[in-house]
């Protein structure tokens, strides 16, 4: 490894081990820490990398696919027949200021949930990992979020709220067991009043917790992209929620929720509370709905949206800014915005993971090149130093 003083500040993998994840039959690499492409052919298993990566930090990951899905299909290599039997593992070192974790989860047989290792010891949930590794993503899925359904926008909001408060998961698993257990009453009984406002009490407490931190995570992100104003090659852009639920106490949320039970029923889903919140976001300058601009204007609101988060991240936590998974983002981008972008990932000390096919789009990315093929990952001479 180069880690030099340069790394020691960053927040970044430094060694990825795949086992029977996806392509992966056994995939293992590792780099020094500064910002990593990787190169290959469709199909070469590119995505798939920043997918094992995002499931370094808590919840579903980049694919946002169920747990089973990460399983290699075709010829297993981890054998044996206990119960504990691996069905898929990610293994990775990550370097965070001066210390190292070495991160572990994966799917047993077992069990039904992701398990995780934080320096070889058990975590509760993924959601341990919050602490540890922040990261957010853009990939080609992503170009349609701003057209497509709230949910998406609201899994991306409470990515970037996550990076600001690890609580978030937490926060946001509590609140959602008790609307699944408050749904199922709903449909198939008891209807018992102290059970069910046990529960309202429940999604109150943490539906407010939920509202409070994401309205302060755009405030703040709103903030920062409105001092930066369109300075730079990424446009200004405001951010906004849909309701006002963080200014309600929990008593009110409370009210709603049981005045609200009949109308759920019939519905057959929670009609209010904070996983119905759309996040709005408006291109400053054109004074357009994000889901009016073009394609192109699209990726770069995102890409400036991403920015401003890495900023403010690194601002709060000494530096440290979250690591980048880049999906396909050069394809995207003309050749100004394209070197804007990498000369922030390197001002930010960012470790940016991107992928290409076309490795000369990325002359000027200050990166580590990795050529992926048949599984396998060969560093390739880099077009400008590495230092
Ligand atoms: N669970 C799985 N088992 C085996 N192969 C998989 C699995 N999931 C995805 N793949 C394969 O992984 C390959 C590489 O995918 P991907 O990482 O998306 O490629 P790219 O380099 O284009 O980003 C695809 O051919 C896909 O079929
Ligand atoms: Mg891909």
């Amino acid at each position: 490894m180069r880690a030099g003083t340069a790394e020691r500040s960053r927040l970044a993998v430094t060694r990825l081990q795949l086992t029977n994840f996806r392509s992966y039959a056994a995939g293992a690499l590792c780099v020094s820490g500064t910002s990593v492409v990787l190169a290959g052919p469709n199909g070469a298993g590119k995505t798939n990398v920043l997918d094992a990566i995002s499931l370094l930090s808590p919840g579903r990951g980049l694919r946002g696919a169920k747990l089973a899905e990460h399983t290699r299909k075709g010829p297993s290599l981890v054998g044996g027949s206990t119960s504990e039997e691996t069905l898929w593992a990610v293994a990775a070192t990550v370097a965070r200021g001066g210390t190292e974790y070495e991160i572990g989860t994966g799917l047993t047989q077992a069990s039904a949930s992701r398990q995780v290792r934080l320096n070889g010891v058990a975590a509760q949930s993924s959601a341990d990992l919050g602490d540890i590794v922040q990261l957010i993503w853009l990939t080609p899925a992503m170009d349609r979020l701003f057209i497509e359904s709230a949910g998406g926008r609201r899994r991306f909001l409470d990515r970037l709220v996550l990076g600001f408060d690890s609580s978030h998961a937490r926060t946001t698993t509590r609140y959602e067991t008790a609307m699944r257990e408050r749904a199922r009453l709903l449909k198939f009984g008891p209807r018992d009043p102290a059970w069910l406002d046990g529960l309202e009490n429940e999604m109150a407490e943490a539906g407010l917790l939920i509202a409070q931190a994401r309205s302060l995570t755009v405030e703040r992100l709103s903030q920062a992209l409105a001092e930066r104003g369109g300075a730079g090659a990424f446009p200004a852009a405001s951010l906004g929620l849909s309701d006002d639920l963080h200014l309600w106490d929990a008593g009110k949320l409370r009210g709603a929720l049981a005045a609200s039970r009949l109308r759920d029923a019939e519905a057959g889903r929670t009609l209010v509370g904070p996983h119905t919140t759309d996040l709005h976001v408006r291109h400053t300058l054109k004074r357009a709905d994000a889901r009016d601009c073009s394609t192109g204007e699209q990726k770069a609101l995102l890409i400036s949206i991403m920015l401003a988060d890495a900023r403010e991240l690194s601002r709060a936590r000494e530096g440290l800014a979250p690591i980048l998974l880049l999906d396909e983002i050069a394809a995207h981008l003309d050749a100004v915005r394209r070197a804007a972008l990498f000369e922030e990932i390197d001002s930010l000390a960012a470790q940016a993971w991107m992928t290409g096919t076309d490795l000369s789009l990325f002359d000027t990315a200050k990166a580590e090149i990795l050529e992926v093929r048949d599984g396998v990952f060969y560093p390739q001479a880099p077009n400008v130093s590495t230092r």
